[in-house]
């Protein structure tokens, strides 16, 4: 009877007050379907945001992470769904079915190309950053990480209990759980323990039938493809189990950067033979971007940036840079020892010294509009490569490049062990960055345009047939799914690029598990195109 009547007034109240912006039929019984599905215990009308709503905007707004898509021309949900409870994830596969709706699941809000929480079709997001538990159980050395979680506070909560172990993933602490470890993730780690996905033992989550699922209910296929596939094409995640990692109490990190003018070339040519390599405990990122010569007044020159994380004292390092990496010239006074948890400070540009409890904050340090792109590199790129490569950034001036070396783990694991297959044979990977400050459609393809001369330029020097991509480094420019009668073939184009080998087995769950393709995107996993009557 209450539960009836509370219905019966709320519906109204929200009708009244939100629904009439978009008097569309199909979207209002989408809102009424929603809260006929609310459980007394966990009511579903206080995590609904339509439009009319005051903070609709700043729910929105709060996990758009790439300023290209906070414009007033980008595409906005009917209504944002901040799910509570699972009975939320539940109601919304459900209404969202029944009323034929486009559907984007959000967790950090990090996705590159904003694949999360813009359509061009009519749609809604379901955002789950309210469902961000951490569960850290030191003497199973594992973990429960709900989706909604980021990495800062991942790596925060395993230190809090114990400073012997960490967690394998990407560096930016604002990074959500719940795409990250769907779509591979990656960090400084990786050349000792793999991927983030390399270390996950168990998931949770809600099917396209509502059914809540783990591991073993779902079976290993399903559990294979969320740990890598892309959540997104198969389901709701909520909640991954995973296996922490020892890390000394001591690491050392370090930054040393030359220019072209100061031979960096030379020290270059030397990294594209050892990077992948050296000792596992040694991670040497490369970066590279165009600055004021100083030398030369008036003129650019190319920067290149060297970022360590060892996973041992300052001692070992010099030991092992000064056998193997002599050209880099790294001297005691460059190296910094410090604890784990504040070398993920360091990699993230936070000042010495800053409090770690700065990785709780849920707000990056700061936000643009970016462009992101990705490659492999199979063979070092000969020095006269290198040098046509400076000029044409010089020449763009604003597109950075990143490589990141593999070896080590990543090289012993099978590349369909997980469905990121990047392994054996990929020195490293280029990240493509392109970050600027003016808002407009102009200003971006602009950018935008410069982002994708630097790629076109370096086509010689990287994996070709196919061209390899990382999903996380998620980019439109592979490929786009209508989601129609091509779209297995359009699937096909990014889907090879992103899992190669890989990619037909993904297909094949994906039409076992949401034969109908419920879980859509831009670049979801597609079923396969024929099927029995
Ligand atoms: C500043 C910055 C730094 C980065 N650094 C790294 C790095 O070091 N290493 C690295 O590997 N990557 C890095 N990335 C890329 C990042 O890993 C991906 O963008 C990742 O997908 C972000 O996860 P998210 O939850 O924040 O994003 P979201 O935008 O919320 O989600 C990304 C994708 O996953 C899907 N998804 C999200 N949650 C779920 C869920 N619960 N169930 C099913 N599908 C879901 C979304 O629908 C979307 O398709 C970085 C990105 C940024 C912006
Ligand atoms: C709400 O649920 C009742 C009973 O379960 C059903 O009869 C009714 O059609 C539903 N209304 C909507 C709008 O889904
Ligand atoms: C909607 O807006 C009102 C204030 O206008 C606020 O109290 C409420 O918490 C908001 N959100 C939801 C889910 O109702
Ligand atoms: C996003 O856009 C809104 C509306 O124009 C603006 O108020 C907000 O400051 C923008 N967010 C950022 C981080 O710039
Ligand atoms: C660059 O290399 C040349 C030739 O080896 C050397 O003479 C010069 O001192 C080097 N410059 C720097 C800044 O290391
Ligand atoms: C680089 O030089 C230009 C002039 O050539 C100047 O306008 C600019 O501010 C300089 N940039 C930096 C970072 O010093
Ligand atoms: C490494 O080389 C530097 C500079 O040549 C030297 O000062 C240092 O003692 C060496 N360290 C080790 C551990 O070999």
């Amino acid at each position: 009877m209450l539960r009836s009547k509370m219905f019966a007034l709320l519906s109204v109240f929200l009708l009244s007050i939100s629904w009439e912006a978009t008097s569309d039929l199909d979207h209002e019984n989408f809102l009424h379907c929603l809260l006929n599905h609310s459980q007394p215990s966990y009511p579903i009308s206080t995590a609904i945001y339509t439009p009319n709503n005051e903070s609709y905007s700043s729910v929105l707004q709060s996990y758009i992470r790439n300023l290209r898509f906070n414009m007033s021309t980008t595409p906005k949900p009917l209504l944002i769904l901040t799910a509570l409870h699972e009975s939320h994830v539940q109601a919304a596969i459900s209404c969202a079915r029944e009323h034929n709706l486009q559907m984007k699941i959000r967790s950090g809000g990090h996705d590159y190309e904003g694949v999360s929480y813009v359509s061009d079709v009519p749609f809604f997001v379901l955002d789950m950053f309210n469902l961000r538990s951490i569960d850290v159980d030191v003497a199973s050395e594992t973990a429960w990480i709900q989706v909604g979680a980021t990495l800062g506070e991942v790596y925060y909560r395993v230190s809090e209990k114990s400073k012997a172990h960490g967690f394998p993933a990407g560096v930016c602490p604002t990074v959500g759980v719940g795409g990250h470890f769907g779509g591979g993730g990656y960090g400084n780690m990786m050349r000792k323990y793999g991927l983030s996905v390399d270390n996950i033992i168990d998931a949770k989550m809600v099917d396209v039938n509502g059914r809540l699922l783990d591991r073993k209910s779902m079976g290993e296929d399903l559990f294979w493809a969320i740990t890598g596939g892309g959540g997104s094409s198969f389901g709701v995640v909520l909640a991954y189990k995973i296996n922490i990692v020892r890390v000394p109490e001591v690491v050392t990190v370090f930054r040393v950067r030359r220019t072209v003018d100061q031979n960096a070339t030379d020290i270059v040519e030397q990294w594209q033979q050892v990077a992948y390599n050296i000792d596992d405990d040694l991670f040497i990122r490369l970066t590279m971007d165009v600055v004021n010569s100083t030398t030369r007044i008036g003129e650019k020159t190319v920067r290149t940036t060297f970022r360590a994380l060892f996973l041992g004292d300052s001692e070992r390092l010099l030991s092992i840079t000064n056998a193997s990496f002599p050209k880099l010239g790294l001297l005691r006074s460059d190296c910094i020892e410090m604890s784990w948890l504040e070398s993920v400070l360091f990699w993230t540009d936070f000042p010495l010294g800053t409090p770690t409890d700065a990785l709780l904050s849920r707000t990056p340090q700061s936000l643009v509009h970016l462009k992101r792109k990705s490659d492999y590199v199979q063979k070092p790129i000969p020095r006269d490569g290198l040098e046509g490569i400076w000029k044409k950034m010089i020449e763009l001036q604003v597109p950075q490049l990143t490589f990141n070396p593999y070896g080590g783990k990543m090289w012993e694991i099978p590349a369909t062990e997980r469905p990121f297959p990047h392994r054996a044979g990929n020195l490293w990977k280029i990240q493509y960055a392109t970050n600027w400050n003016e808002g407009g459609q102009e200003e971006a393809n602009y950018y935008i345009d410069l982002t994708r001369q630097l790629y076109s330029y370096m086509t010689p020097f990287v994996s070709k047939n196919p061209r390899q991509a990382f999903l996380n480094y998620r980019d439109l420019d592979l490929g786009i799914n209508h989601n129609g009668k091509e779209s297995y073939l359009e699937g096909r184009v990014y889907g090879i690029k992103y899992f190669q080998v890989n990619f037909n087995r993904l297909v094949k769950i994906k039409t076992k598990v949401d034969p109908g393709n419920f879980f859509r995107n831009e670049q979801s996993i597609p079923t396969f195109p024929y099927r029995k009557k």
